[in-house]
């Protein structure tokens, strides 16, 4: 008989965290028990999988007795507070926050890209911020061919990123000014719907705020290189869940679009989406729900002879968030990863 495993979402009542109860059921990942964990709030709430109705259960050091696999995704501090004692009780924690990400111990991982780096786990594996994912799954096969010199990238980020109040305040406030009231403002700093914004994350001394420079940093430490000059903005759009991006690559040689176009067209996780003649190219509301990320609108830098230039869409909760922390689980659960390397070498 097959292996399977017990998990817990920490976190579950979440945009991400239903999103991951639903890839678990989707992609039929083989459990054994499965664990909703979210604050004292939810407790007497449930949520339906495979249909059941399972209760919600505040996060305790006893939640993560007997369980396998931690997937967290309610924020850095309850990441902070929880991780360790969940380690300690034998889980493997795949965490979606940014608390563990730039921790030299931890490995940052995309399946796509870096699947071998989980090997070295010592308990905990991060899931890179979601629009590092999405470009990471879309520039990874070219630079493999040529290496990658500079990223200069714009993003178009949807409501989602900052969670299922967020995507609830934007509806509110399109509707309030459709009826002529002012909008309000309250999980966002300002009103995002029929607005947009730069990052509300806090700035650093160089005027970069910390959504640009997880970018610079988690590109960075998922490539394995240290090399590639990075420079990002990052924006806030009237979008509930996929993320768009513009990105200028600089390469030591020319690339030619045609060459890119041909590669990307046969990239895991990756969907070419160009229609030139009708200038069709990807759209966040095409890539909500999808798995791949949306891919086109690749072109030669007029400003540069090594220079190329691409758009792309990814649902932002899905393989900028869930998708990838699944498909980590499932790597572990392939490669006979789950228990720490020190643990594996002993044994
Ligand atoms: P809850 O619904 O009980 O507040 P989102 O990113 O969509 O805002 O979701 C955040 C998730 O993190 C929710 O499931 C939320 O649970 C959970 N969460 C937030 N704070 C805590 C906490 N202190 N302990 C456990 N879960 C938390």
């Amino acid at each position: 008989m097959s292996k399977s495993y017990s998990v817990a979402i920490l976190g579950a009542t979440g945009a991400v965290g239903t999103e991951l109860l639903e890839l678990l059921e989707s992609r039929n990942f083989p459990l054994s028990n499965l664990k909703l964990l979210a604050s004292q709030r939810s407790v007497g709430r449930t949520l339906p999988f495979k249909g059941e109705n399972l209760p919600i259960e505040a996060v305790s050091d006893r939640a993560f007795d007997d369980i396998d696999i931690v997937l967290a995704s309610a924020g850095g501090s309850t990441s902070k507070t929880w991780a360790a004692k969940a380690v300690e009780k034998g889980a493997v924690v795949i965490d979606n926050s940014s608390a563990f990400r730039m921790n030299e111990e931890v490995p940052l991982v995309v399946p796509e890209v870096n699947p071998q780096a989980a090997a070295g786990h010592k308990g905990i594996i991060a899931n890179p911020n979601c629009t590092t994912i999405l470009m990471a799954v879309a520039i990874w096969p070219l630079h493999k061919v040529k290496p990658i010199q500079r990223l200069v990238v714009a993003t178009y980020q949807s409501a989602s990123g900052a969670g299922a109040k967020a995507m609830a305040e934007v509806k509110t406030q399109a509707s309030a000014i459709l009826e002529g009231q002012a909008p309000v403002a309250e999980v966002l700093p300002y009103p995002l719907a029929f607005n947009l914004f730069p990052h509300n994350s806090p700035l650093n001394d160089w005027g970069y705020c910390e959504e640009e420079m997880k970018m610079v940093n988690e590109t960075r430490k998922i490539f394995g290189t240290q090399q590639i000059r990075i420079t990002a903005t990052c924006v806030r759009v009237p979008v509930l869940r996929a993320h768009s991006e513009a990105i200028n690559i600089e390469f030591e040689t020319p690339f030619s679009p045609d060459e890119a176009r041909e590669i990307l067209s046969q990239s895991p996780g990756v969907k070419l989406v160009e229609d030139w003649r009708a200038n069709y190219f990807p759209m966040p509301i095409e890539a909500t729900g999808r798995d791949e990320v949306l891919v086109g609108r690749i072109r030669q830098d007029i400003s540069h002879p090594c220079g190329l230039e691409l758009w792309l869409c990814g649902d932002q909760i899905r393989k900028g968030a869930a998708l990838n922390a699944v498909q980590i689980a499932e790597l572990l659960v392939e490669k006979n990863l789950l228990k720490p390397a020190i643990a594996q070498a002993m044994s």
